[in-house]
């Protein structure tokens, strides 16, 4: 029997384990189901959580699914499932892998948590979640993409760090897909309700677009075996949280465009307000010609993994 709020995770690897540990410490949800093929890795992980959890009197637990099947009546869902990108591996090969991953998990969920909210966070996100919406036949308000709290964190972090203050009064913007052409926004960048133009030459803000556009990169380059997880773990968790409290709060999100800002047929990060029916509404933020341009070319290249996908025929047949 179901009690309380349940929380599917699929893909237990440092991001998915990483949501789970977020949420389990928070006392978000009254249960958090693991779903990994590395079966026992995620039993030894969930039973590891739960412990973590009664440590500090969380009444949360965490169990595995053995199978799609066991992911039953979630309230939301969040899918980090996804291939790294291998040696020799391009881009498009990247998509065409976790398109098909993606494709696989999403009619899992569809058919075992119809009414679930899906958070995507598995790469190439923006074409992943356009993947996971056409494959759910869900509505667009119940689908949607971690990334524009991660890229806004990371811009956030940058802003402290050249400014050598501010911490946790900043608020960053940054719009447009989860890629190398994503719309980091200074204009509607404040510390403290002031200006980030007010704050910093237009060399200094330059750098700081620079960085946040290739910030995944950075830390990859560091890491060497891997990317980023505790960052994007935590901008998830915030997603859950906010639907799981019905918060109504906006945050950045990728989302399918039905006309807003001009785009239609394409998934792209926005701010949206996110409560218990998920994206609940899409904010329209006014953007100068230099703003819609960025804006216009991060939504080409969303559109040329589309095309891709449809060109390898990846849709047709259903
Ligand atoms: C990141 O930005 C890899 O998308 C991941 O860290």
């Amino acid at each position: 029997m179901k009690q309380g709020k349940r929380v599917g995770i699929v893909g237990a690897g440092n991001v998915g384990a990483t949501v789970a540990y977020s949420l389990a410490m928070l006392g978000s949800c009254h249960e958090i189901i693991l779903r990994d093929n590395k079966i026992d890795v995620a039993r030894g992980k969930a039973l590891d959580m739960s412990q973590a959890a009664s440590a500090v009197r969380s009444h949360t637990v965490v169990r595995v699914a053995e199978s799609m099947e066991d992911l039953v009546n979630c309230d939301v869902v969040v899918v980090t499932a996804g291939s790294p990108r291998l040696p020799g591996m391009s881009r498009d090969d990247l998509l065409m892998i976790n398109a098909n991953i993606t494709k696989e998990v999403i009619k899992g969920i569809a058919k075992y948590s119809p009414d679930a909210i899906i958070i995507m966070v598995s790469n190439p996100l923006d074409a992943m979640t356009y993947v996971a919406l056409k494959e759910s036949g869900f509505d667009r308000s119940r689908v949607i993409g971690m990334a524009g709290i991660l890229d806004s964190s990371r811009m956030a972090a940058f802003i402290q760090e050249k400014l050598g203050y501010g911490g946790g009064q900043i608020r960053a913007s940054v719009m447009g897909g989860h890629g190398d052409d994503m719309v980091p926004l200074p204009r509607y960048s404040t510390v403290a309700g002031v200006p980030l133009t007010d704050l910093l030459s237009q060399d200094e803000i330059d750098q700081i677009v620079d960085r946040t556009r290739h910030g995944g990169a950075e830390i990859v380059a560091h890491l060497k075996t891997g990317s980023a997880y505790y960052a994007p773990a935590k901008s998830t968790s915030i997603m859950v949280e906010a639907i799981l409290k019905d918060t109504k709060q906006i945050h950045p999100c990728a989302v399918y465009l039905e006309g807003e800002y001009g785009y239609k047929d394409v998934v792209s990060g926005v701010p949206v307000m996110l409560g218990a029916n998920g994206a609940e509404k899409i904010i329209e933020v006014t953007l100068n010609e230099a703003e819609k341009k960025m804006f216009q070319n991060s939504c080409n290249s969303v559109q040329s993994l589309i095309d891709t996908l449809n060109t390898n025929k990846f849709f047709e047949g259903e």
